[in-house]
């Protein structure tokens, strides 16, 4: 892959959790609204997006880490903060997962909390995570070429 490639899937990749995230989010709150028969698809939802978003963490470390380290200095140690970030992320999502496959809390709203709790902390950890890499990567790119406006002389 191409760094343009690795940049283009690595945004791609969030936006599709976002939209994930987005559709489990409307879930929880009909839970929390009294829709407690939507209990099961939410849970399947949710373990949908902590599926992709596992996913997600081993493509960065597989592609988008090299990467990083092949830029300079400052990148290659914004990859090491990748790996140390996700070790982090692994751990929230392990306990996550143990309350996703938890006992029914009756009317779902103890889960429902919970996955807006977890969606809260994946988009802001998402937008933390653009920030950084974002500007690791295009700090090596080169400047695109923007064609001269013809301004018509007077
Ligand atoms: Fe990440
Ligand atoms: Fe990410």
């Amino acid at each position: 892959m191409t760094p343009d490639e690795i940049r283009a899937k690595f945004l791609e990749d969030h936006a599709h959790l976002r939209g994930k995230a987005s559709v489990l989010r409307s879930l929880a709150c009909q839970v929390l609204r009294g829709d407690s028969e939507l209990t099961e698809a939410m849970r399947l939802k949710g373990r949908d997006m902590q599926f992709c978003l596992i996913k997600h963490m081993q493509w960065e470390e597989a592609k988008l880490a090299p990467l990083l380290r092949s830029v300079n200095t400052a990148a290659a140690d914004g990859a090491d903060q990748l790996f140390e970030e996700h070790r982090g992320q692994r751990a929230k999502l392990a306990d996550s997962l143990i309350a996703l496959e938890g006992a029914d809390d009756g009317d779902g709203t103890a889960l429902a909390e919970h996955l807006l709790s977890l969606i809260r902390w994946l988009e802001r950890d998402m937008q933390t995570e653009e920030k950084a890499i974002l500007m690791w990567i295009d700090s090596n790119r080169e400047p695109q070429h923007t064609p001269r406006r013809h301004t018509p002389r007077a």
